[in-house]
């Protein structure tokens, strides 16, 4: 793929339906007794691959466009009936298809082997077979990774699951096993919230779970331990669910249109739940001006309009990025530092962040995000080389990232590592670049989570 500079962008969009929800809802409308319809579904082929698995399980599912329909395995006694797999699942690029499908697989009683491809297949599973088998069931994998073999049990028993890695997918993945576990399953998040889609989704069809945190548009304040309780064993009923739009794609654009003068760009109907847009968060910090409009949406999931405009220098107040005393390694002040519980809350837009920092004045320092290291790429070392390809001054630190700015960056040949968001905050880069861009494989692994992206892109670029 070959982009070349922008001078802004302009116009009035929606993104596709958003990945986190798309998949909750697949699962869960498996899960449930009824019919589902959901509309508005992911257009990302990771979806694709948790409907292929929900289907290879014996659940009748329908897809028309962005409408999915799912006759649900449900029961008002036991646990669904599903039909164990003679096939290996096939997760693909997906790590929560395979998170989350092994939390319902680790209550049914029977065994089942999830695939995926190279990339899944070296992604950290320990963090989920843990709790899994504290819960009964059995899992063996290839240290620690995929494939894996769940032997599941039911009932399972239930746990008490503090988090060691802040992570969404763990999360979900216990508690999709603890609808099957006879008593109260808990998750202690140690150092706040992460993404709490699969809370909003179970609660919605008709599941006892509980947040110590009030869900409301505040987001728990940094460092507080948070406590999900779910009520096993349970039984769902189905529901219509409609997909906001996914704020992660959405970033791509706003961060673009942040960093280019004169832009100009509204996105409509996206999904705006607090432990997902610290972005935003981050940018109004920055100075860009945005305006956020929450819409009163009937759904499990706020829903608005973010507009967002490029009108001047990106320039951090002192307030939001204040100086950390003994950060550096020799106990220096650092300055700009993106670090803490709130990575946890913008762990997917980090690359983006870290290519708008290039043009932040003084740069950004992006710390305690070890995560990125194990995403569909090593996401610190994607960024760190392909900036520096681009000209940029980038150190590339053991969590993190530390990004000076302004730079003008220059275009390049640059990588994709397979990588979706790699490629699109690339590509977000290349814009703002002087030259030519070339991404290599940029355009297949769009496909993952956001298959528009190119053209849509384009149609909102003015040269
Ligand atoms: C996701 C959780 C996050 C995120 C991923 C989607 C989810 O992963 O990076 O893109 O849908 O639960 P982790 O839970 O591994 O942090």
């Amino acid at each position: 793929m070959r982009i070349r500079p922008a001078s802004r962008l302009r116009g009035r969009v929606q993104v596709p339906g958003d990945k986190s929800i798309s998949h909750r809802a697949a699962i869960v409308a498996a899960l449930a007794r009824g019919t589902t319809r959901i509309e508005n579904f992911s257009t990302s082929a990771d979806c694709a691959s948790t409907l292929g698995v929900v289907g290879a399980l014996g659940v009748s599912v329908e897809r028309d466009g962005a409408t999915v329909r799912v006759e649900g395995a449900g029961t008002d006694e036991g646990p669904p009936r599903f039909r164990p797999s003679r096939q290996p699942l096939d997760c693909g690029n997906s790590g929560t298809t395979m998170r989350l499908v092994a939390g319902v697989l680790a209550a049914q009683p029977f065994a089942s082997v999830l695939t995926g491809d190279d990339s899944l297949s070296r992604r950290p599973m320990r963090r989920i077979i843990e709790p899994l088998e504290l819960m009964g069931a059995r899992v063996s994998s290839v240290e620690g990774c995929a494939p894996l073999r769940v032997e599941g049990r039911w009932p399972l028993e239930p746990v008490r699951y503090e988090m060691p890695v802040a992570s969404a997918q763990v999360k979900s993945c216990v508690l999709l096993a603890g609808l099957g576990a006879r008593g109260s399953t808990q998750v202690v998040e140690p150092r706040g919230q992460t993404r709490d889609h699969t809370e909003r989704m179970l609660a919605s069809f008709g599941a006892e779970v509980a947040t110590d945190w009030p869900r409301t548009p505040v987001p728990s304040p940094s460092g507080r331990r948070v406590v999900v309780t779910l009520k096993g064993p349970a039984h769902l009923r189905a529901r219509d669910v409609i997909v906001p739009g996914d704020f992660s794609s959405a970033a791509f654009l706003v961060a673009a249109a942040a960093m280019l003068r004169g832009s100009d760009l509204q996105v409509d109907g996206v999904g705006l739940n607090h432990t997902r847009t610290h972005l935003l968060r981050l940018l109004m910090g920055l100075g860009a001006y945005l305006k956020v409009d929450l819409a009163s949406g009937e759904g499990c999931e706020p829903v608005g309009s973010i507009r967002v405009r490029g009108e001047r220098e990106l320039v951090p107040d002192p307030e939001d990025f204040p100086p950390v005393a003994g950060w550096g390694p020799n106990g220096e002040t650092g300055s700009n530092v993106v670090r803490g519980q709130a990575v946890a809350q913008v762990i997917d837009e980090l690359p983006v962040l870290a290519v708008l920092a290039t043009q932040v004045r003084g740069g950004l320092e992006i710390r305690d995000a070890r995560e990125l290291r194990v995403k569909e790429s090593d996401r610190i070392r994607a960024v760190a080389e392909n900036l520096r390809a681009m000209d940029a001054d980038v150190v590339e630190l053991y969590d993190g990232l530390r990004i000076y700015g302004p730079t003008r960056l220059h275009g390049a040949r640059l990588q994709s590592f397979g990588d979706h968001r790699i490629a699109m905050a690339f590509a977000v880069a290349a814009l703002a670049a002087e030259g030519e861009s070339e991404i290599v494989g940029a355009e297949e692994c769009v496909q993952i989570s956001f298959p528009e992206f190119f053209p849509l892109l384009e149609s909102l670029t003015e040269r």
